[in-house]
């Protein structure tokens, strides 16, 4: 999704901000462009495609300056084009960049227009940029003006703007979509995560909901949104520089998908000691909540969504507590019913995502017995908006296809279900057997690592497939939808998962000798049934490639194509069984050429309805 950064100091800016656009690349974008003020003017520049384009036009045109702003836009209003990417301008003094959508643009732009503005774009953030200029007639500052501009939006914004006027600042203001400020000696920045600005600061402010601030070469001035001033110390961020560094490897998510052993006993430390499971640090009266909670609400998407389903069969089989899933999108749409003593439970990589977020509001008025997050960002407005949280400690993901964030939140739904359940009254033998499977879990998760060669070899059989098929039961029906989720963003193949039992419920009629079927077959107490659908498909000419225990008894033979996967613990095998997935639709994907790191159409972080 879209990304901001602005920079006021005393050397030219154009460079870190253009190093800051290529550090949110990650994000998916499809333009980009920046605004710099020299010698009492603003000068534009903006590219459709790449950073590197942008960057191409400045080494063409310099644009020299102590005081800049820059964005790369994701489309919402108005398709991708240099007319409609950020910054926008109004007249020649004011530029302006922003994230998320303004939803009462429609009315605002035709308040502008009778005043006499002149629309140069299909975009509402052009709409700010105006509202902005007008305010500024009645306003004795920029930061004012800003102030009264907000209040007449509607909808989400993280946004930056400089005045030809007070060339000595940048205003920004944040609602529902993070902004942070990072200082350096005599400048400072911002941006819409910190990553983009790692080069040139470590000491960040995170602004909160509803403030504005003026930031200037000398410091910071922070607003509430009723204007009273806050006092917020800088904090050193431990955020790793090597996180926007591939390494050894080809693609982002190539290397996300090799540390995940090192994610799982990051999750891990301090959480798991003696063969016991101890999490402290989930916030004020957590174990009060879990020993009253009678059920469990969990609300994500996408692949958070997948993991919310695998807790879902943990939960209700180990504590016997009803558990609901759903996604984020229906959720905050309809009217819900809220069982007696629920706990909610948001799941997200980002703590973004703007319909979980949604979700979440919602539910803090619905009488939940707390709200908790399991998300893998300690700064983000989830964290700040629930009760609990438990982090899931996967270092910055920087793939647009989930992997790791996947696992670490498979293993700390698993630490929280524990929990949960001490504060319940688990039988001790119970945690102790999760325990020694999680202890296991990294080993088990490289040894699945170590057959990358095999699966790439396998992944050859897909590539000129148009559709495929991924069957599992129990808790493996979630990591065949997560697997399914994962050929498609990436290999832009069309694919779906079923649960195996479902087939002959109307899927098997597209089985055929083109049809790829991919099953998912740890040993476990459904391994019997799995067999039974996996004659079913084969009886009907389906090609099947089964990625089985190796004491499955599943042999290799004429349509059945048979990958021998470790997994001594039934428990942790959803976690075992991904490893395979991910790297048979990123090899996939590499025959057929896709942006791996940054699919089409797609976007990091999805803060926008
Ligand atoms: C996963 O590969 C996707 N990119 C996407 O489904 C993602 O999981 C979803 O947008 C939710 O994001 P979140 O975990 O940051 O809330």
């Amino acid at each position: 999704m879209c990304g901001i950064v602005g920079a006021i100091a005393q050397r030219d800016v154009s460079q870190i901000l253009v190093e800051g656009l290529k550090r949110l690349e990650y994000r998916g974008y499809d333009s980009a462009g920046l605004a710099i003020y020299n010698d009492n003017k603003i000068q534009r520049l903006r590219r459709l495609g790449k950073v590197s384009e942008l960057d191409q036009a400045l080494q063409e045109t310099p644009l020299p300056g102590g005081l800049g702003i820059a964005h790369t836009r994701w489309a919402t209003h108005g398709e991708p084009s240099e007319r409609n990417a950020h910054p926008h301008m109004s007249e020649d003094n004011i530029a302006l960049v922003h994230n998320g959508i303004i939803e009462n643009h429609d009315e605002l732009r035709d308040e502008l227009k009778a005043k006499g503005y002149v629309f140069s774009s299909d975009t509402d953030t052009e709409v700010m940029a105006h509202c902005l200029h007008e305010e500024l007639k009645t306003s004795h500052s920029l930061l004012e003006a800003l102030q009264k501009t907000t209040k007449k939006l509607d909808g989400a914004y993280g946004t930056v703007a400089i005045d030809t006027n007070e060339p000595d600042k940048m205003v920004v203001a944040r609602s529902g979509s993070p902004l942070v400020i990072g200082k350096g000696i005599g400048e400072y920045f911002v941006a819409s995560d910190q990553l983009a600005l790692l080069p040139v600061t470590r000491d960040f402010i995170y602004l909160e909901e509803g403030e504005v601030a003026e930031v200037r070469r000398d410091g910071v001035t922070i607003l509430d949104s009723n204007g009273q001033k806050v006092e917020r110390d800088f904090e050193k961020s431990d955020i790793q520089h090597d996180a926007v560094d591939k390494g050894r490897f080809r693609h982002f998510m190539l290397k996300e998908i090799f540390e995940q052993p090192q994610v799982v006993n990051d999750t891990l430390e301090g959480r798991l000691v003696n063969h016991k499971i101890i999490i402290e640090t989930l916030g004020a009266n957590a174990n009060k909540v879990f020993a009253d909670t009678k059920a469990i609400q969990i609300i994500a998407c996408g692949t958070s969504y997948h993991a919310a389903l695998v807790a879902k069969y943990w939960i209700e089989d180990y504590l016997q507590i009803p558990c609901l899933v759903e996604i984020a999108s229906e959720y905050r749409y309809r009217q819900t019913a809220v069982l007696p003593n629920s706990l909610f439970v948001t799941i997200s990589q980002s703590g973004e995502t703007a319909d979980t977020m949604a979700a979440l509001k919602k539910a803090k008025e619905q009488g939940y017995l707390g709200t908790l997050t399991v998300c893998n960002s300690p700064a983000s407005s989830m964290v700040r908006e629930s009760d609990f949280t438990l982090l899931t400690r996967a270092g910055t993901e920087i793939g647009v296809a989930s992997t790791k964030a996947f696992t670490a939140q498979l293993v700390s739904l698993m630490l929280l279900m524990v929990t949960i359940g001490k504060a319940q009254g688990l039988e001790e033998s119970k945690e102790k057997s999760i325990a020694e499977a999680l202890e296991h879990l990294p080993s088990e998760i490289q040894a699945a690592l170590d057959q990358a060669e095999a699966i790439e070899d396998l992944s050859e059989r897909f590539a000129e497939k148009h559709h495929t098929l991924f069957l599992g039961r129990g808790q493996q029906y979630p990591i065949a939808m997560e697997a399914a989720l994962k050929l498609k963003e990436i290999s832009y193949i069309h694919a779906e998962a079923y649960a195996a039992g479902e087939l002959k419920h109307g899927p098997l009629a597209l089985i055929d000798k083109e049809m790829p079927i991919v099953v998912v077959a740890p040993k476990d107490n459904l391994l019997e049934k799995l067999k039974s659908n996996i004659e079913e498909v084969r009886s009907r000419g389906g090609q099947l490639f089964v990625f089985a225990d190796e004491s499955a008894n599943i042999q290799s033979s004429d349509g059945i194509t048979v990958f021998p996967i470790k997994s001594q613990y039934t428990i942790t095998a959803p976690m075992v069984y991904t490893i395979p997935m991910q790297l048979l639709s990123y090899y996939v994907a590499i025959i057929k050429g896709t942006d791996v790191d940054q699919p089409r159409n797609l976007a990091k972080s999805v803060t926008v309805e």
